[in-house]
């Protein structure tokens, strides 16, 4: 029988839990269909060089039992060829001198977008046609999929940052403090959702509440304060405040350059993790209650590195399966430019061209303020509502707690009051002379 080709596999982006169950799925399945199969190493790195020698063969034997590994036996790297023609050109001609007549990108937005120039670029070039798949992945649960279904890794992550903050929560209770949690996810508030709502953090903020295109970092600490100041009034002295990563985005430009050294990745995006938030927030708060003669013991903390390379869950290690098997037989089908997804226990590919903005991005796929998904979240948090300042006692109570006054405690944390509706116009008036009819 005459082999029907070669697939690469690559992996782009940061690492996700369940990297190794696709590729094992997929190569598995590849080889039993009698495909050659070459795992690439480190993304697009070595393929916009033109280096072809970071390669290897892959067989049952290599991928044997990886499928409950984390991390990626294929490392990973965010090298991104698109950004110039000539590397895209590189990594067409390089998959074209190893053979590569079908392509698996293992990735997020930016390596689906790499995923879909290869495409592209063949389908209309003289090259020979790549077929390309990609297969969705990342902890940040921000691909353009439909509402119910997660990327891969997600699951694994909330997970695995639950467990990370209830074990948080519980020293917070035993030594009286605070702990500001910031949890990965770039511009989406998925994970420390997730996280939040299932760990029953005090309170999670992420940055799809506020509609505003900018929020002041003030704003971010007034509404963790507000939630401290009524744990205490509570007779509670300790929190967990789970912040998204996605705030950082949302800052004021001018707020972001002042917090730290901003960098980028290949791809132009802030690298979030590297802006200390949680400790901003808190030596923010902790002098706020200290200049009113209150001590309060707050402790920052990141989540995200630790969750990507965990070992998948059982969700994550058997979806990956149903991608890696179904990303083969799309392939072999004779497909090419979609992203696998599976909907109902069924392959549905989901072209590239439907995962666009207008101006070719990726569309990110955000948290919906309205759902009910996170109205019931909302609904357990903690924190200063309107309500809390029906009652004079109780705002008596909340202002010692807070150590200030009830009047500085409406004046910054009532929100002001709606403005009152325009009134009903006035009923147009009889015509002059015209007798009114009265009804009884
Ligand atoms: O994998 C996505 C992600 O986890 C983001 O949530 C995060 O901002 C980013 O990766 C940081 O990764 P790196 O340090 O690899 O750029």
């Amino acid at each position: 029988m005459s082999s029907p080709g070669t697939l690469g596999i690559l992996v782009g982006g940061g690492p996700a839990p369940g990297i190794n169950s696709v590729i094992s799925a997929a190569t598995i399945e590849a080889r039993t269909r009698g495909f050659g199969v070459l795992g690439i190493q480190d993304g697009f790195r070595w393929l916009m060089r033109g280096d072809k020698s970071h390669v290897r063969e892959l067989g049952y034997d290599e991928v044997s039992r990886i499928h409950l590994t984390g991390g990626s036996m294929l490392g990973t790297a965010r090298d991104n060829p698109t950004k110039d023609p000539a590397a895209m050109a590189q990594v067409v001609a390089t998959l074209g001198k190893l053979g590569v007549t079908h392509l698996i990108t293992i990735g997020g937005d930016d390596t689906a977008l790499s995923s879909s120039h290869v495409d592209r670029t063949t389908e209309q070039g003289s090259e020979q046609r790549i077929r390309t798949t990609h297969v969705p992945k990342t902890i940040d649960n921000d691909l353009p999929l439909p509402d119910h279904i997660p990327t891969f890794g997600f699951q694994t992550a909330r997970h695995v940052g639950a467990e990370a903050v209830r074990a948080l929560s519980e020293d917070a209770r035993s030594s009286r403090r605070w702990y500001i949690v910031v949890a990965m996810g770039r511009q989406a508030g998925h994970l420390a959702l997730g996280i939040g709502k299932a760990a029953g953090a005090t309170l999670t903020l992420i940055a799809e509440e506020f509609t505003a295109p900018h929020v002041p970092f003030g704003a971010i600490c007034d509404i963790v304060e507000g939630s401290i100041i009524k744990r205490r009034a509570a007779g509670h002295h300790h929190g967990v405040a789970v912040l998204a990563e996605g705030l950082i985005g949302k800052l004021d430009p001018q707020e972001l350059e002042e917090l730290q050294d901003v960098e980028r990745d290949d791809h132009g995006h802030i690298r979030m993790a590297e802006v200390d938030l949680g400790r901003k927030v808190k030596v923010e708060l902790q002098g706020r209650f200290l200049r009113r003669g209150i001590k309060v013991t707050i402790t920052n903390k990141d989540i995200g590195y630790e969750l990507r390379c965990a070992d998948p869950i059982s969700f994550d290690a058997a979806y990956c399966r149903d991608l890696g098997y179904h990303a083969v037989r799309f392939l072999a089908g004779g497909g090419s430019g979609a992203m696998i997804t599976v909907q109902n226990g069924k392959l549905v590919p989901v072209p590239f061209a439907s995962m666009r903005t207008a101006e070719g991005r990726t569309r990110v796929r955000n948290v919906d303020p309205s759902s009910e998904s996170y109205r019931v979240a909302r609904e357990y948090m903690l924190r200063l509502e309107p309500e809390d300042f029906r009652d004079p006692a109780w705002v008596e109570r909340l202002a010692e707690a807070g150590g200030t006054t009830a009047e500085e405690l409406r004046a910054r944390f009532l929100p002001p009051a709606p403005p009152a509706p325009p009134a009903p116009p006035a009923p147009p008036a009889p015509p002059t002379g015209a007798t009114q009819e009265v009804r009884s």
